[in-house]
């Protein structure tokens, strides 16, 4: 008999195609995001969970199916499932690393260029029909060569970024929580700061950290205000990592030069004011988002999930 399990909502082809003949499979079947409710009712009786970044997964959904082994989340980050409550309850927790690295430094690096050379207010206004041709002050931006890019979490897609980053021409610097070794930093042609200092030398700021207490808020006023003028706020890790009140304040008053932002404080609520800037490039959390990328998370979470099933450590357990 398969074991019983409940997915949040619908995955890439292959992915599905690959669970439903393992598992005794029940699913959202519209393309939305299911409420507390709809999960707990969902989750009772199944043995097995696999989950979005999406849904909150808290002791009472939990307590919802006594029998639950593995919580499979569909993405790296795991800040919308309480470890602890899982680990209270012998349930295994896992995430989907390594396989969005590429996916999330490429989207990283065109927020950076996007905003830098103002690529969306440029397209609107060719669009409008007002464009009366080439013109020497027209849609002025920040040469991204000979730029400084301050990394702050240098993890995978920290490196990855990195890697693309020199290719523009860019000097780059960092803080990571622990320091790399010295040979992996004059490998990957990088330089080590506070994170003050890298606040301070940066022309583009990127944010590569996962959501934890210690980094709720991390870029506040005070950091905000230790960017130069001009400077640009890049964020594909997570929204409360940015006190996003403090950012319309540093864009309201002309201090940072934009923000290419993928990720909110609220999703999918964002800041009203932060519709009212052109210099502010906003995705809805796309970082993750190519069909290679969603099919090979997929099949990594139902690894985990299949293991966790069936009495073993999911490859990816985290917690
Ligand atoms: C993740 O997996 O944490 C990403 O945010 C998904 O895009």
């Amino acid at each position: 008999m398969f074991a019983k399990v409940f997915l949040t909502r619908q995955l890439p082809s292959q992915v599905m195609e690959l669970l439903k003949p393992q598992v005794d499979l029940s699913y959202n079947t519209e393309d939305r995001v299911l409420s507390k409710t709809e999960i707990i009712e969902g989750l009772r009786g199944k043995k097995g969970l696999l989950c979005l970044l999406t849904d909150t997964i808290d002791a009472e959904v939990m307590d919802a199916a006594p029998d639950l082994k593995i919580i499979a989340n569909y993405a790296v980050g795991f800040n919308n499932i309480d470890l602890a409550a899982a680990k209270a309850r012998g349930i295994w927790v896992s995430n989907t690393p390594g396989v969005l690295t590429e996916a999330t430094a490429e989207l990283t690096m065109s927020l950076l260029l996007t905003t830098a050379r103002r690529i969306v207010e440029a397209d609107q206004f060719t669009r409008s029909g007002l464009w009366g041709g080439w013109g020497p002050l027209q849609y002025l931006g920040k040469e991204v060569h000979g730029s400084t890019l301050g990394i702050i979490g240098l993890g995978r897609i920290g490196k990855a970024v990195v890697k693309r980053a020199r290719a523009f021409g860019m000097a780059i610097i960092y803080w990571n929580r622990t320091r790399l070794e010295i040979a992996e930093e004059k490998e990957l042609g990088i330089r080590y700061f506070s994170k003050e200092e890298v606040l301070r030398q940066s022309d583009f700021v990127s944010l590569h950290l996962a959501y934890t207490a210690e980094t709720h808020h991390l870029i506040d006023s005070a950091a905000l205000a230790m960017m130069p003028t001009g400077s640009f706020l890049i964020n594909t890790a997570r929204g409360k990592i940015v006190d996003e009140k403090a950012l319309v304040k540093a864009l309201q008053s002309g201090h940072l030069g934009g923000a290419g932002l993928d990720v909110y404080e609220e999703e999918p609520r964002i800041h009203p004011a932060l519709f009212q800037f052109p210099n502010v490039v906003l995705l809805p959390h796309l970082g993750s988002a190519t069909l290679k990328t969603r099919t090979a998370m997929g099949l990594l979470a139902v690894e985990n999930l299949l293991a966790g099933l069936q009495g073993n450590v999911p490859p990816n357990a985290v917690g």
